[in-house]
């Protein structure tokens, strides 16, 4: 039966994702780079790489929804007699002897055998490196001597990968390329404005190469059949305009039981202006020589992939968990971090479902993001801070979207979504609580990146929360604006055009009545957390924080700022529990003309997920039970076999005035789809609220690899991540993921596991230990490195799901829950 295939499985040990037959259900890929440059790469080697920016740096090209699906990437042709065959099978598709993809952490190695020839390839990017080593591996297995024709192939992109794919009646003629010994050199549109080129090296004297596409593949052929291959001959082609291309030919003889290795590069140089040329026409290779002789031996890649290795080491030893559960431990030991990583890089822009020419970095998606890789890599969280903050309005609004090349606000997408702001507060408070540095909070930050304009990371956060207050609608609960965290639910724009993005089309804010009871319950959540930063700004004043350099905050009334928000948070709460509350859980939103949404008087869609999770997460009405009955409402009604569906009944029809969400068939996407982003918004209530059982059965429907069995066939996508949304119980095919890697569901489940479920939660003071678990659990150990301290912590359960009973430190009974922090090994015991 169907059921019981199976396309790979996990090694613990490697800290890898083990793929043995090619054909998976969907491309299965891996990122390949930790900053600056970086790649894509697939179970069979297809995708591209890009520096930076994936629309405005793309090198290597790709053709999104190909026929075939994922067509295109880094190829090595082997010809063996008559047989051509790839070690990742494709294009070839050549019937392989054995194949097997070993995705790992920022790397992939993709073996395949044929006729006794071992071919191994070794893909990463060494750490501060622009480039991507591809190392090849061929071994002689068999008992005779093979003459290998061997032929590289990867494919230019002109830049900018958005007009790549549109302006022929330019592009081909613009191409340009160099050829100097084994390295093929890339340099379209060097000779105006560009101070940048590429190029593709091997280790080796090449017999021949080919440039120019046509030529290598041959007009009426495929990547599956290239001329040239087919032929075992280069042509030595240069290409002039067209689509140029990078091939090697080399040809390898290997005595029975010999092995070889090449070192293929693919790199990215940047040259000063007055340093582009080293005569006319011909680009200065001096930086791409040097970065060749940095890596051109198998020793020295081998030293390079050890540091990266290392390198990954050293992150994933900040927080380790022992339960004793091997499911459990390598999600949250490996996987999920990892993929906190990859989407802190890459934000929405660059995924196989994500094309990296439509969106940049989000503004609340890159400030979730955050609370997934802070404890991992504080100083490029800073960073990013500011980058964020930097793309605010002086009125506290936000671009929603900027270019990570530029670093400015992206003007296609604008601002005007409403809970943007309030996400600034959520990020630089994960990053505080997790360094103890304040000093971010006394950054000049600019607002809209305009020189002169700065002011510090302080007032961006106080006017973020001021939006808010200013925004608020007739219930006095905040206004909607564009959207908010549902980008779907667009209650000001009526469009009967479909022509027009419901994204970027008319927000109408005269008149507008559209409040989100979503928006109020992150309010008073991040407004919590900001009334407790002022507090403690104002504790430490005085004390142990620096004081404060700039003058705004060295004479400003934290005390008085607290009490102001905390009276805006009290008045919130207040407003949701009387205009908020549908008897059985939180209403979602008012519409335009203040009629309700997401309430048992509507039609369809009687409730959504986003406003039980925010307002269950900010405890509104639980001492009136309402937290109680909302998470049973979502238990009753939003929960099936696969996860918590948004909404619930779906909508059955477009419904002009609440725009994109209605114009989704039922169970896809926001439609009440399985948006796994807000499930864990749920569990956190959950745990909140001290239902162990509950939130565990929740967290582990959506975790891969208690799943993985269903990843196989069902929901199709790669198992060892997270995906954006599985298709809900009123889809046509409920169960099928879409939209892997990208998602805020990475930093939102490691947010969840890490802090409210195992407990182990980074204050401004030491640690907080408050766990909530099933009853079940058994004692487990986090090890948790914490500013300059160590702790090894073991949790008893007893079987209770919530409720710390006594912590013991280096020996010693504390007081309360925090462990304070002191540099230094230390133990807790911890009973509950
Ligand atoms: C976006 C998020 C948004 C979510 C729900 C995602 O694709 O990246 O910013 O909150 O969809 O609409």
């Amino acid at each position: 039966m169907e059921q019981q295939k199976r396309y790979g499985h996990f090694d613990d040990n490697n800290r890898e994702y083990v793929i043995t037959d090619p054909q998976t259900p969907w491309p299965w890929i891996n990122y390949l780079g930790n900053e600056d440059f970086f790649s894509l790469i697939s179970n069979t080697a297809g995708g591209y790489s890009f520096y930076k920016d994936a629309k405005f740096r793309r090198i290597t090209r790709y053709r999104y929804n190909n026929v075939p699906m994922d067509n295109g990437g880094r190829y090595f042709y082997i010809k063996d007699g008559d047989t051509v065959w790839n070690p990742g099978w494709k294009p070839c598709k050549t019937p392989l002897d054995f194949y097997e993809c070993r995705h790992g952490m920022s790397y992939t190695r993709v073996t395949g055998r044929k006729n006794g020839v071992e071919a191994s390839v070794l893909f990463f990017v060494p750490l501060k490196k622009w480039a991507e080593v591809q190392k090849l591996t061929l071994k002689n297995e068999s008992n005779e001597v093979k003459n290998l024709k061997l032929f590289s192939f990867e494919e230019w992109c002109l830049w900018n990968a958005a007009t790549d794919m549109e302006n022929f009646q330019r592009n081909f003629s613009t191409g340009e390329v160099e050829i100097e010994g084994s390295t093929i050199y890339h340099k379209t549109e060097y000779r105006e404005r560009r101070n940048h080129y590429a190029f593709y090296h091997v280790n080796t004297e090449i017999q021949g190469f080919d440039t120019d596409r046509e030529t290598f593949v041959g007009l009426y052929n495929e990547f599956a059949d290239p001329q040239v291959v087919m032929e075992g001959r280069p042509r030595n082609s240069h290409a002039h305009g067209w689509s140029p291309i990078a091939s090697h030919y080399i040809e390898v003889t290997l005595k029975p039981g010999e092995s070889k290795d090449f070192v293929f590069l693919l790199g990215y140089i940047e040259n000063e202006q007055d340093k582009k040329f080293s005569a006319p026409q011909v680009i200065n290779k001096d930086k791409a020589h040097a970065l060749i002789a940095e890596l051109d031996t198998t020793a020295k890649v081998d030293k390079a992939f050890a540091e990266l290795c290392e390198y990954w080491d050293a992150l994933l030893n900040i927080y380790k968990v022992r339960t004793g559960n091997d499911k459990l431990d390598r999600m949250v030991n490996i996987w999920n971090q990892y993929q906190c990583m990859v989407t802190f890089n890459f934000s929405r822009s660059a995924s196989f479902f994500e094309s990296g020419v439509g969106r940049g970095m989000g503004f609340r998606d890159s400030n979730q993001d955050l609370v997934g890789f802070v404890h991992q890599i504080p100083p490029r969280a800073r960073q990013r801070i500011i980058d964020i903050a930097s793309t605010q309005f002086p009125d506290g609004g936000c671009y929603h979207q900027y270019q990570p090349l530029t670093k400015r606000g992206n003007n296609d997408i604008g601002g005007g979504f409403n809970d943007d702001p309030c996400w600034l507060i959520f990020g630089t408070v994960a990053y505080i609580k997790e360094t103890g540095d304040f000093s971010i909070l006394d950054e000049m930050v600019p607002f809209d990146n305009q020189p002169g304009s700065e002011v510090t990371l302080f007032e961006h956060l106080k006017i973020s929360m001021d939006h808010v207050i200013k925004n608020l609608g007739p219930h006095m609960l905040p206004l909607i604006g564009r959207a908010d965290w549902n980008d779907c639910l667009n209650l000001n724009c009526f469009s009967w055009d479909p022509n027009e993005s419901f994204q970027t089309t008319e927000n109408v804010s005269e008149g507008t009545k559209a409040e989100s009871l979503m928006i109020a319950g992150l309010f008073v959540v991040t407004g919590k957390d900001y009334v407790a930063l002022c507090n403690k700004i104002e504790e430490l004043k005085n004390g142990k924080i620096e004081n404060f350099n700039s003058s705004t905050l060295k004479s400003f009334n934290f005390s008085a700022e607290a009490e102001r928000m905390q009276k805006a948070v009290d008045a919130m709460i207040e407003a949701v529990k009387k205009h908020g509350w549908d008897g059985e859980w939180y209403l979602r939103a008012y519409d335009f003309y203040g009629n309700k949404i997401g309430s048992n008087e509507c039609e369809e869609a009687k409730i959504f997920i986003e406003s039980q999770g925010w307002c269950t997460m900010a405890e509104i009405g639980a001492e009136d039970g309402m937290v109680a009955k909302s998470l049973d409402s979502c238990k009753k009604y939003l929960e099936c076999e696969h996860g918590m569906v948004l909404n619930n009944p779906a909508f059955t029809k477009y419904i002009y005035e609440y725009g994109e969400i209605s114009s989704y068939p039922e169970g896809y996407k926001e439609n009440a789809g399985i948006f796994c982003h807000n499930n864990p918004w749920v569990i956190i209530g959950e745990c909140i609220a001290g239902r162990g059982n509950d939130a565990w059965s929740h967290y582990a429907k959506i975790l891969p690899s208690y799943v993985e069995e269903k990843y196989q066939t069902l929901h199709k996508v790669e198992p060892y991540v997270n995906c954006q949304m599985v298709a809900g119980k009123d889809a046509f095919k409920p169960g099928e993921g879409k939209n892997s890697w990208l998602t805020g569901t990475a930093a939102w489940m490691w947010y969840t596991v890490s802090e409210f479920i195992l407990g182990i939660k980074p204050d401004y003071d030491g640690i907080r230990i408050d766990p909530c678990l099933p009853e079940t659990a058994g004692d487990y150990t986090v090890n948790r490195k914490f500013r300059d301290a160590e702790y090894e912590i073991t949790i008893h359960p007893n079987g209770q799901q919530k409720g710390v009973k006594s912590v013991t430190l280096d020996g010693q009974k504390i007081d309360g829950t925090v462990i304070p922090y002191s540099a230094g090994k230390h133990t807790v015991e911890v009973v509950m």
